[in-house]
């Protein structure tokens, strides 16, 4: 029986664990070839054995937030495997850091690496795709892509400019036969948050987290059927409706829920 993904070649970044190496186990069930992307080439390797027919799929390493290492790579992949069918720009680190708290070189680094390193694989692989009419362009923001959260300056940032690149490149390959697929996750419980500044992340949002195995059969069936958004879990739609209609209604009940006492200026703090 043939399967959704057969004869696909599948790149995808953060692969060494969490929901990379989760998309890579469902996307090789589905019968595609996994192109393994992310520094730990250890994990990527171990990773590998357990995907079924582990000798069809391949695994690099690279830092994909250095633009040089992302042309080094694409070199590699384009002279081994051709231009891939889907592109999934998922590699991405967080942080929980009120803004004057963090460095402005850990900005700079979530930047580089929740953003620019989406654009340097686009831009690498999206020529080859486009000379051949076809091929998907997967990328992960976050439900911080459309709602700004406490203690997610750099991330929320990050996550808004992956958001607004898609919404772009979306109108510019209509018409073309390459797709763009944009994921908006919630909390997913993956290595993401074992960053120490997330020790003391709010218990009620822990408690939210989902299975990534929810997550990427989501992904998996919106790639399929061409959808440009997959927000995931789906009742998450309500608070972006929610901001855009009322929005001082979502701040208020945000802030509640979050449990930030306003403070009125002149107020004793
Ligand atoms: N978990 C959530 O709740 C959640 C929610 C919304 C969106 N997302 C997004 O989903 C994506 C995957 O996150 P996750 O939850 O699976 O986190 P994770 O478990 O921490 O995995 C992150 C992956 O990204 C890779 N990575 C990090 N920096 C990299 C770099 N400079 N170059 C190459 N690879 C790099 C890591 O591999 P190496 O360390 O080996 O390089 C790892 O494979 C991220 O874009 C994240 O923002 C996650």
């Amino acid at each position: 029986m043939r399967r959704r993904f057969d004869d696909k070649t599948v790149l995808i970044t953060g692969a060494s664990r969490g929901i990379g190496k989760q998309l890579a186990g469902d996307f090789a069930r589905e019968g595609a070839r996994c192109l393994l992307v992310a520094r730990d080439l250890a994990a990527l390797e171990a990773n590998l054995e357990q995907l079924p027919g582990p000798d069809r799929h391949a695994a690099y390493p690279c830092d994909v937030s250095s633009k040089e290492a992302v042309e080094t790579l694409a070199r590699s992949v384009l002279a081994e495997h051709g231009v891939p069918d889907i592109l999934v720009n998922n590699a991405g680190a967080s942080r929980y850091t009120r803004f004057l708290d963090g460095s402005i070189e850990e900005h700079e680094a979530l930047m580089q690496v929740n953003y620019w390193g989406m654009v340097y694989c686009t831009h690498a692989f999206l020529p080859g795709m486009l000379e051949r009419n076809s091929g998907h362009i997967v990328n992960l923001s976050s439900i911080s892509g459309k709602l700004g959260t406490v203690r997610h300056t750099a991330y929320a940032a990050s996550k808004f400019a992956v958001a607004g690149f898609s919404d772009s490149l979306y109108f510019e390959l209509l018409g073309t036969g390459v797709r763009i697929t944009v994921v908006n996750p919630g909390v997913i419980a993956t290595h993401l948050f074992d960053h120490a500044s997330f020790v003391d992340f709010p218990d009620e949002v822990r408690r939210m987290m989902k299975p990534p195995h929810l997550l990427t059969r989501a992904i998996l069936n919106g790639v399929h059927a061409g959808k440009y958004e997959v927000t995931f879990p789906r009742m998450l739609w309500a608070g972006v409706v929610a901001r855009a209609v009322c929005p001082p209604l979502y701040r208020t009940l945000q802030a509640r829920f979050l449990k930030i006492r306003r403070t009125r200026p002149g107020a004793p703090a």
